[in-house]
């Protein structure tokens, strides 16, 4: 028997509070048309002012635990992908571990902006199917409000916060992650990035003042880039497991904009009712967008077990992935 690493239940939290595209137009020179028209997005859900990103993933994780029928005492690791974590330390997956009542679980935070998710999910892959772990619940999630200047129209309208989580489990059926591919090209690292978030810029009255605390984008270039990345590693990534693309059910996208995920569905060969979108009521939530896409998919009763599922991410870094796996236990 082939010891796989199986995705066997997904949990998410979004916070109460919407941001409408009408609420933007109170706040930046924007309107509801622009918006919808060239990304998709109606609205995004914000937390309430200081309430960190652990607020979020707890419940998420709980939530996902408890449709596996796992007890978080039962994890052996949490990976949380997140560029707004709580704080640079403690990571935010220790905080959940704490949280969860994880008792024996390992813990760390993976930053890989948009492509965290894959990212950790392929960490998580390579444990599980390795021996090296039985239970690890992967999170991805962002309070993005932390990191946007809603003084700019260019990124304001793109991001919202959210949190989902998925149990990766090892298992002997049939179903489970087939493969991975990842890429990176740091050389385009100025193109999408919080410039005052690290030790490259000590925080300062200046620095606050200039803004460099929050998030800052070429649109149009990293727009490009995603379309061509995300429908290439996709493509890789079938290549890799000698698949065709009608091997795939359901393709579920970071989710960026709408105008990126249709060309990537496009130049995949895959019509759009098996691709999921759910930009249009959340927004680019980074690390939370693939799970929060899956519960989408799920609620709709279009991922059961058995769903063959492409995941595709690109985002800050750049980074870049894709996972190809088959839902749930079995
Ligand atoms: N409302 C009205 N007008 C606007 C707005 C707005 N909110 N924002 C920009 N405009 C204007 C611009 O100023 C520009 O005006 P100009 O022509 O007079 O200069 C015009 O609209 C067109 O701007 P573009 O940037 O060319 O618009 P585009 O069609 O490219 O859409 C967008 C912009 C939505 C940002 C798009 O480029 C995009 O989605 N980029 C990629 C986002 C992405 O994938 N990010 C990666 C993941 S994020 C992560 O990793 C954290």
């Amino acid at each position: 028997m082939t010891r796989r690493a199986q995705v066997v239940a997904v949990g998410t939290a979004l916070p109460e509070r919407r941001l409408t595209n009408a609420d933007l137009e109170k706040m930046v020179d924007t309107n509801d048309e622009w918006i919808v028209s060239r990304t998709g997005i109606r609205e995004r859900r914000v937390v309430e002012p200081g309430t960190p990103l652990s607020a979020l993933a707890a419940p998420a994780a709980e939530e996902c635990l408890r449709k596996a029928g796992v007890s978080a005492a039962d994890i052996d690791g949490i990976i949380c992908a997140t560029i707004t974590g709580d704080h640079v330390m403690p990571a935010t997956a220790n905080l959940v571990q704490d949280r969860i009542g994880a008792t024996k679980a390992w813990a760390y935070d993976i930053a890989n902006a948009c492509n965290g998710f894959v990212a950790a999910l392929a960490t998580a892959s390579a444990f599980v199917s390795s021996g090296g772990a039985d239970r690890i619940l992967v999170i991805g999630g962002d309070v993005m409000s932390s990191v946007v200047d809603y003084t700019d129209r260019n990124t304001c309208i793109l991001f919202g916060d959210g949190a989902g989580a998925v149990l990766v489990e090892a298992g002997e059926g049939d179903n489970g992650i087939r493969g991975f591919k990842l890429g990176s090209d740091g050389s385009f690292g100025k193109l999408l990035s919080i410039p005052c978030s690290g030790s490259a810029m000590r925080p300062s009255d200046e620095a606050v003042a200039a803004g460099a605390h929050f998030l800052k984008q070429e649109g149009r270039e990293v727009f490009q880039h995603a379309v061509r990345r995300m429908s290439q590693v996709a493509t890789q990534l079938l290549e890799k497991l000698n698949l065709k693309a009608d091997a795939i059910d359901l393709l579920v996208p970071h989710q960026a904009n709408r105008r990126i995920i249709e060309p990537t569905a496009r130049r995949l060969g895959l019509p759009m009712d098996k691709v999921v979108i759910n930009i249009a009521n959340v927004a680019n939530t980074t690390g939370g967008t693939i799970p929060l896409a899956l519960a989408s998919a799920e609620a709709d009763g279009r991922l059961t077990t058995g769903t063959r599922v492409m995941l595709v991410a690109f985002g800050g870094g750049f980074a870049w992935g894709a996972c190809y796996l088959t839902w749930g236990r079995g």
